[in-house]
């Protein structure tokens, strides 16, 4: 199984926020930026796995600023963590207002992928190569979310 860098599945996504993705204040639908988060997230899963991937969990979603009807949404993803058959990725969601180009820190998603073989169950993924410290340091941290994730899912299912 071949390895892959952090650089190599790295995702950049632009929107800009329309009527119909606002509701009737001028903000934009939470579900809508979920959408365009899980969407980005998942190019970046292809993009490591070059496989089918589906979305197994999606965590840590703090909606930090608010996002109006006309802003430019900057969305910036990349791959934190691979297992065997499962990515991590994170995705920063920046508000650009029109105003004055200052881009905001307005969301924080992990999105958690895993590659599926034409039967629907999980197959393996290329290893991640860490390059430098910053990304050796968000793979430990991925890992311990993973692990927080897998006691909540046996929460769920009643192990
Ligand atoms: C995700 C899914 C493929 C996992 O299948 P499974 O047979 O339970 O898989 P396993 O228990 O063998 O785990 C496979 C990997 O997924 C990870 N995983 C499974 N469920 C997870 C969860 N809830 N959160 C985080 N990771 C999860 C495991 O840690 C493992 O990772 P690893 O191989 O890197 O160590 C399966 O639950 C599924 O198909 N879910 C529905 C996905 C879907 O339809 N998403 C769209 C929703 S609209």
């Amino acid at each position: 199984m071949d390895e892959k860098g952090v650089d190599e599945s790295r995702v950049d996504a632009v929107f800009s926020v329309l009527p119909e993705d606002t509701n009737i204040y001028g903000n934009l639908f939470g579900g809508k930026l979920v959408e365009w988060i899980d969407r980005t997230a998942a190019i970046v899963a292809v993009r490591h796995s070059r496989k089918n991937v589906v979305t197994a969990n999606i965590d840590n979603l703090s909606f930090l600023e608010p996002i109006k009807l006309g802003d430019i949404v900057i969305l910036k993803a990349w791959i934190n963590y691979v297992g065997n058959t499962s990515m991590e990725v994170q995705v920063d969601v920046y508000n650009e207002r029109r105003s004055n180009g200052k881009p905001l820190l307005a969301c924080r998603a992990y999105l958690t992928y895993v590659a599926i073989d034409e039967n629907g169950k999980p197959t393996p993924v290329p290893r991640l190569i860490l390059k430098t410290e910053e990304e050796k340091l968000r793979f430990q941290q991925a890992l311990d979310r993973k692990n927080q994730r897998l006691k909540m899912r046996e929460m769920i299912l009643g192990k």
